[in-house]
């Protein structure tokens, strides 16, 4: 894999320990998943043992180890969206998409995430696809979303 973004982005943070979080996000933004070489070259390069990093990245849960779908799709469950019929959409989803949270499709269109609250209780069920908050959602409006992406293909965006 070619590392001369993962230098820059280190650089760009003058390679200070302080700057790991916001490091990783770059990485992440450039890959779409933070690969185990960048993570070395990070390792090496902030002085850190490789075993701590890996520590760091998994646990936030923004960051992911392994390839992320071109399109994300995630879903609150957390209590006030739970009542409010969220878990019919991750039903719908998971078998719209035939993956589980947490997985990627196999054409690598769709990733699944689920979270405990997105902060947005009053506007549940909530579901975010590539960023973008849909609120008071069900389960045929979370459908026609996902279908309208596959239709454009997949560089389409939601
Ligand atoms: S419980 Fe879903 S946004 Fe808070």
């Amino acid at each position: 894999m070619e590392l001369g973004a993962v230098n820059g982005i280190i650089d760009k943070y003058q390679a200070k320990i302080t700057s790991l979080i916001s490091i990783l996000h770059d990485i992440q933004d450039q890959y779409n998943y933070l690969p185990e070489t960048a993570l070395k070259k990070v390792a090496s390069r902030l002085q850190m043992d490789l075993n701590d990093l890996y520590g760091v990245a998994t646990f936030y849960k923004s960051f992911s180890l392994v390839p992320k779908g071109r399109h994300s799709i995630t879903l609150c469950r957390g209590t006030a969206c739970h009542v409010q019929g969220g878990p019919k959409i991750l039903r719908e989803m998971k078998k719209e998409l035939a993956i589980e949270p947490g997985q990627t499709t196999k054409d690598k269109n769709f990733s699944l995430e689920v979270v405990n609250c997105l902060g947005v209780c009053a506007i549940g069920p909530v579901m975010v696809v590539d960023g973008k908050f849909y609120g008071e959602m069900n389960w045929v409006k979370a459908k026609r979303i996902v279908e309208k992406i596959m239709k454009k293909g997949n560089g389409g965006r939601a």
